[in-house]
């Protein structure tokens, strides 16, 4: 393998234009119920809380996905096979890849998919450094929506879509399977998606998690309006909401909500929206599967699950799909 020395950035779609965000904005505070799209958080300052959010004890998802990988990467590395591409869905600050990279067998190239550019540099960066040989090929795009990737350095034998983070869940079923199905048709025939599931268990771990005793989590959640605030002008008064997550048993996932704690009125734009006392706006779903939720959504987009790394408790899973066609019945 050459090595790769200054590697450039594909920029394929960056962040949503100002004016898409107030339309945004508009339209969902204009919804009944209120609602506002959880990708709003990520921000500068919201991508730091959610890595603060990942190192509260509460937070149980990093870390039982972390121990999952450290104990399980060589077989997961045997199961991918080798002359892998492995492209990762929203690269965040890389420490689960780090182990993958590490245990992959002749790894044909590393593409990152990050929508934020600093943080795509910074954790390029620090691969580079940890990887000197591997051939690194950052996007800086939007991995909802459909990517042109770049052309590998040697073909590889499959290309492998890695999505940890049980980021999946937040997207609402009929939105999951469409991403799902995507990633089918990016990986082409032969590929895969290495996905990471948090899994159903005792109502009151998974409600801690998202209700941190720091205040990491309702930080995060409030920092959405102050985002609004910043980028588009809006007043909202951030001590007049408040961040609510309870988990709904019957549809299976934490509903994060910001929640006003008075009647009040707030600017958005050229518009006046009307708050009644504890009126909630809804910000974002945290979907758990059992690992027949989880098989029934994969076979919605065409894939079937071929292998589950679990821990002993069930805590969380990571999952190997590929396409249903690819598996001998
Ligand atoms: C990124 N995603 C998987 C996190 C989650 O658990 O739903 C985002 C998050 N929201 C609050 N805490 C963490």
């Amino acid at each position: 393998m050459s090595s790769v020395q200054p590697c450039s950035v594909s920029d394929d779609d960056r962040r949503p234009p100002l004016n898409e965000i107030l339309a945004v904005a508009q339209h969902g505070l204009a919804r009944k119920p209120k609602r506002l799209p959880s990708w709003l958080f990520y921000d500068e300052r919201g991508s730091a809380l959610f890595e603060q959010i990942c190192e509260q004890p509460e937070y149980y998802l990093t870390r039982c996905e972390m121990a999952l990988m450290d104990e399980h990467a060589g077989s997961i590395a045997d199961c991918l096979g080798s002359d892998v591409r492995l492209v990762e869905y929203g690269s965040g600050n890389g420490l689960k890849t780090r182990i993958l990279l590490q245990h992959l067998h002749q790894p044909v190239s590393y593409v990152p998919v990050e929508i934020s550019p600093e943080p795509l540099r910074q954790s390029v960066q620090r691969l580079t450094r940890a990887f000197p040989q591997l051939p690194l090929q950052p996007l800086c795009a939007d991995f909802s929506k459909p990517l042109r990737l770049p052309i590998p350095p040697r073909a590889p034998r499959r290309t492998v879509l890695y999505f940890p983070g049980s980021t999946i869940g937040n997207f609402e079923n009929p939105d999951a399977v469409a991403l799902l199905r995507k990633m089918r048709n990016e990986m082409g025939d032969g590929g895969g998606i290495l996905i990471g599931a948090d899994l159903k268990k005792d109502q009151a771990l998974i409600e801690a998690a998202y209700n941190d005793r720091a205040g990491v989590t309702a930080e995060f959640t409030l920092n959405m309006l102050a985002r609004l605030n910043r980028e588009i002008g809006s007043d909202f008064e951030l001590s007049a909401f408040t961040h609510r997550a309870h988990y709904n048993p019957m549809a299976g996932r934490i509903e994060t909500h910001l929640v006003s704690r008075r009647e009040q009125q707030v600017k958005v734009g050229r518009n006046k929206v009307a708050f009644r006392a504890d009126e909630a706006i809804q910000v974002e779903y945290s979907c758990k599967y059992s690992l027949a939720d989880f098989a029934a959504l994969a076979e919605k987009a065409g894939l079937a699950v071929l292998r589950v790394w679990t821990d002993p408790q069930q805590m969380f899973s990571v999952q190997y799909l590929v396409r249903a066609s690819a598996v001998a019945h």
